[in-house]
């Protein structure tokens, strides 16, 4: 099945409207992306990474208002993030399958920046799904984030994807707003929230809410945030306000990360609920970036809660799963040697408390993994 690759779209369209668009009046926007502008704009990539890293939402300049911090974020950024979002859709093919039962999708994507979870929903479609299932869909993006510059370059390098088979087949239309998430509203089939809670979480709770009960999205809502404690704390919250105990198919639910509905036992404590999963990013370009930022990026971090609406739970998950929130401590503590094989000892999930399980791994176990305890 031939399907548009990430490397088509962030090694060739990417770079191709960072170029054509955002250096139209400068000398280095006349050239094909080439050799000398890895370290041209490499430095707005290592200051946007301090930037996130370091500073709190209430510190963070208006980075979107200068294009030097747009072209380096669509260089890397975008795709460190399409990359994160990835990996969510793949733990939960499902609720992704289940939109497809609509012709007519509405997606909204808040904080949507350019566009990156929506991206990220067209690649995994396209690399999940049979293509023939996807003709005669239509889908409208509806995007929203204070800056409206960054929605514009995200357009641009849209119309060049949607190009792509096979979504020159599909009806894509994408509607930019230039308004707080927080007013996102109408019906929806899925909503998207990438890295926008940690810029601003007001009134989170019963915004969220609200789209739940009165869009119903039959996908929910994605909120995916970077493997941050407060962040995980936030999402800990939310969860803990709007998911009823115990599952109730008629109110809002879970699809993950958790597979009970008990109490989150890691809404305080030392232990905080995000993923390390193992995932190569494609391309060239970010590999590149990645090595120069000193970090190969083997791994997706990141937090997450996808809620789902109400008459639209997610399928009960086997009582003897259970979800990894840890690291080998074996390892940890130097019990155990690398290994193929090798005995593991996790911190795993349950309703309102942890336990540690031990069982043997064929390695590549970790935060995120789900085990059958039986
Ligand atoms: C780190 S970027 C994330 C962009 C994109 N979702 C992604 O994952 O790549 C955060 C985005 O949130 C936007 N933003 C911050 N506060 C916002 C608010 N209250 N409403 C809408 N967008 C907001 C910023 O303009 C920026 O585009």
């Amino acid at each position: 099945m031939p399907s548009c690759s990430w490397i088509d779209t962030f090694d060739r369209i990417v770079p191709c409207v960072v170029k054509t668009r955002l250096g139209k009046n400068q000398s280095w926007g006349q050239k094909p992306f080439g050799e000398k502008d890895f370290p041209f704009f490499f430095r707005g990539i290592k200051d946007l990474s301090e930037f996130f890293t370091d500073l709190g939402p209430k510190q963070l300049p208006s980075y979107f208002s200068h294009p030097r911090y747009r072209s380096s974020y669509l260089l890397y950024f975008m795709q460190l993030h399409a990359s994160r979002f990835s990996c969510v859709f793949d733990r939960h093919p499902d609720a992704l399958k289940l939109l497809l039962t609509e012709n007519r999708l509405r997606i909204l994507d808040l904080g949507a920046g350019p566009g990156t979870a929506s991206l990220a929903l067209l690649l995994w479609l396209s690399q999940n799904i049979p293509h023939d299932r996807l003709d005669g869909h239509s889908i409208a993006f509806d995007w929203y984030d204070t800056n409206a510059a960054i929605m514009e370059d995200g357009s641009a390098i849209f119309d060049e994807f949607c190009k792509l088979d096979p979504f020159s087949k599909m009806k894509i239309t994408v509607n930019r707003y230039r308004k707080p998430w927080q007013y996102a509203s109408g019906d929806a089939s899925l909503v998207l929230a990438g890295n926008v809670l940690n810029e601003d979480s007001r009134d989170a709770t019963k915004r969220i809410s609200d789209i739940l009960s009165a869009s119903r999205p039959p996908g929910g809502v994605l909120l995916l945030e970077p493997a941050l404690r407060n962040i995980s704390r936030g999402l800990a919250r939310i969860r803990e306000e709007l998911v009823s105990h115990p599952r109730d198919p008629a109110k809002p639910g879970i699809r993950g990360p958790c597979l009970h509905h008990g109490q989150c036992p890691l809404g305080d404590g030392r232990d905080w609920c995000h993923f390390s999963v193992l995932h190569k990013v494609p391309g060239r370009i970010f590999a590149r970036y990645s090595q120069m930022l000193g970090s190969e990026r083997l791994r997706a971090k990141f937090c997450y809660l996808w809620l789902s609406s109400p008459g639209y739970p997610a399928p009960a998950p086997d009582a003897n799963s259970r979800l990894i929130i840890s690291d080998n401590l074996a390892r940890q503590q130097g019990r155990a040697p690398r290994a193929r094989t090798d005995k593991g000892l996790f911190l795993v999930c349950e309703s309102g408390k942890t336990q540690k399980i031990q069982f043997t791994t064929s390695g590549g176990a970790g935060r995120g993994t789900i085990i059958k305890t039986h």
